[in-house]
C-alpha cells in the first residue's frame, strides 16, 4: 500500500500535479480527424482536466483552445468557424488558431487584443486522429513506435467506451499478468473449463517476469508447456498486445478514454500504401449498463475480454484507494511501474527529459517487439480474440 500522498502523486493529471506534468510531455489522441466537419466544424474536448474546443477554421487550419472564451467565459464549441479563426458566438470575439484575439467586437479594444491571449496547445494529425500536446515548448515529436509507422501492412482505430476511472488502474493492468488466467477464464478456455474457478488456468503457467526497457517494460510469461508471451508497457500510458496498441488518454482524474490502434501486418511483408484518412473507424458499444452510471448502479457485460477488464478498473473506485490495499509477490509488476513513474515524474522536476520524449524529428523507429515474441501468444489457451494479428511473422 502506498500513503494518500503518494496515490495522489502517481495519479492526478491536473497542471501543476506531480503526473499531470509527466503526461503533458506526451501527445495524446483527442479526436478522430474525420470528427470534424463543415456541418460540425468544433468538437469540445477534456484532456489532462483541462476544458478545450478543437475545430477547424475556412482556412483549413486545425486549433485546440481553451473553452472557455477570454472575454465572459461562454463556450466556443458554439463558435462560428471564419477564415481567420473561431468567433465566440455570444459577441463575436474572434480567436485565431494560436489563441491570438483578431476582433473584440462591437468595439476594437487594442488593450485587450494586445495583452490576452486565449490558452491555445499545438495539435498534429497522425494515424487518422488529432494529437494534442499539453506540455511546454518546443513540442516533442510523436515517438515512431513501430506498430504506429511500419509499411508492411494497415492499421485499423478502434475506439472503446470511456472509462470512467483514473488512468493508472488500466496501466497497473498492463504490468499485472496473473489476472489474464483467472479474470478472462471464460473466455480464454476455448471450450475448456478450468478444475478450479478460483485458479482458473493460473496452473498453465510456469512463472513470469519482467525487465524494464529503453521504452517501458517488457512481461515476460512462461507456460509449462514451454510457451512464451510478452506484452510491452510503452511508457506511459500505452499497452502493446499482439501488432495493438491500447492508448490510455487521461480525461482528468476519474475518466480516461480508450483507444487503440490495431495493426495486422501482411502475411509475406509486402508494403501497403496506407491513407490516413481511409483508415477505419470502430466504436466499441457500451461494456456497462447503464453505460453513464459507475458500480454499482451500472452492471458490466462480461462476454468480452476488455468489458471484463473495464469492470475490474472501474470497481476499483473513480482512484483506486491504494492506502487499503495489500500487494502480493504476483504483484511486482505494479511496483516496478509506480517506480518507473515516480523516477520519471524526477526528472521532469529536475527539467530532464522523460522515457519516450522525443525531440528528433528523424529518430529511428522504435522497435517494441524486442524479443520477437509480442505479435501473439504462443501458448495453447489462446484467448480468443484478444490478438488481432496471431503468429504472424514479424518484420521489423
Ligand atoms: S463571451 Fe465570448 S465574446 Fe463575449
Ligand atoms: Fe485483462
Amino acid at each position: 500500500m502506498v500513503s494518500q500522498a503518494e496515490n495522489d502523486l502517481l495519479t492526478l493529471v491536473g497542471a501543476g500535479q506531480p503526473a499531470g506534468e509527466l503526461l503533458r510531455r506526451y501527445w495524446m489522441p483527442v479526436a478522430i480527424a474525420a470528427e470534424l466537419t463543415d456541418e460540425e466544424p468544433t468538437k469540445f474536448v477534456r484532456l489532462l482536466g483541462e476544458d478545450l474546443v478543437l475545430f477547424r477554421d475556412k482556412s483549413g487550419r486545425i486549433g485546440l483552445l481553451g473553452d472557455r472564451c477570454s472575454h465572459r467565459g461562454a463556450s466556443l464549441c458554439y463558435g462560428r468557424v471564419e477564415e481567420r479563426g473561431i468567433s465566440c458566438a455570444y459577441h463575436g470575439w474572434l480567436y485565431d488558431t494560436e489563441g491570438n484575439i483578431l476582433e473584440t467586437p462591437p468595439e476594437r479594444n487594442d488593450a485587450i487584443t494586445r495583452s490576452v491571449k486565449q490558452k491555445a496547445y499545438p495539435i498534429r494529425k497522425f494515424l487518422g486522429m488529432y494529437w494534442a500536446y499539453l506540455g511546454p515548448l518546443p513540442t516533442p515529436e510523436i515517438p515512431k513506435y513501430d506498430v504506429w509507422v511500419r509499411k508492411d501492412g494497415q492499421r485499423k482505430i478502434v475506439i472503446h467506451p470511456r472509462l470512467d476511472c483514473n488512468w493508472l488502474q488500466a496501466m497497473e493492468n498492463s504490468v499485472d499478468p496473473a489476472h489474464l488466467q483467472i479474470l478472462h477464464q471464460e473466455l480464454i478456455g476455448q471450450g475448456v473449463k478450468p478444475v478450479s474457478t478460483t485458479r482458473g488456468f493460473t496452473d498453465d503457467v510456469k512463472s513470469f517476469d519482467f525487465e524494464v526497457v529503453s521504452y517501458g517494460i517488457i512481461k515476460h510469461r512462461e507456460y509449462i508447456n514451454g510457451k512464451t508471451d510478452e506484452h510491452p508497457l510503452i511508457f506511459p500510458n500505452i499497452l502493446r498486445q499482439g501488432a495493438a496498441t491500447q492508448i490510455r488518454t487521461p480525461v482528468d482524474d476519474t475518466h480516461t478514454n480508450h483507444w487503440h490502434v490495431v495493426f495486422t501486418p501482411t502475411p509475406d511483408g509486402s508494403t501497403v500504401d496506407e491513407n490516413e484518412d481511409d483508415i477505419p473507424i470502430e466504436y466499441v458499444e457500451p461494456y456497462k449498463n447503464p453505460p453513464d452510471k459507475r458500480h454499482p448502479e451500472a452492471r458490466f457485460r462480461m462476454n468480452a475480454v476488455i468489458g471484463q477488464d473495464h469492470m475490474a478498473w472501474e470497481t476499483q473506485g473513480p482512484i483506486a484507494d491504494r492506502t487499503t490495499e495489500h500487494l502480493s509477490y504476483s504483484d511486482r509488476g505494479i511496483h516496478l511501474y509506480r517506480k518507473l513513474v515516480r523516477e520519471q515524474i524526477e526528472r521532469v522536476q529536475q527539467g530532464l527529459d522523460p522515457m519516450n520524449f522525443m525531440r528528433d524529428p528523424n529518430h529511428e523507429m522504435i522497435d517494441t517487439n524486442l524479443y520477437g515474441e509480442a505479435q501473439g501468444v504462443k501458448g495453447d489457451r489462446h484467448p480468443a480474440g484478444l490478438y488481432t494479428a496471431e503468429k504472424q511473422p514479424v518484420k521489423v
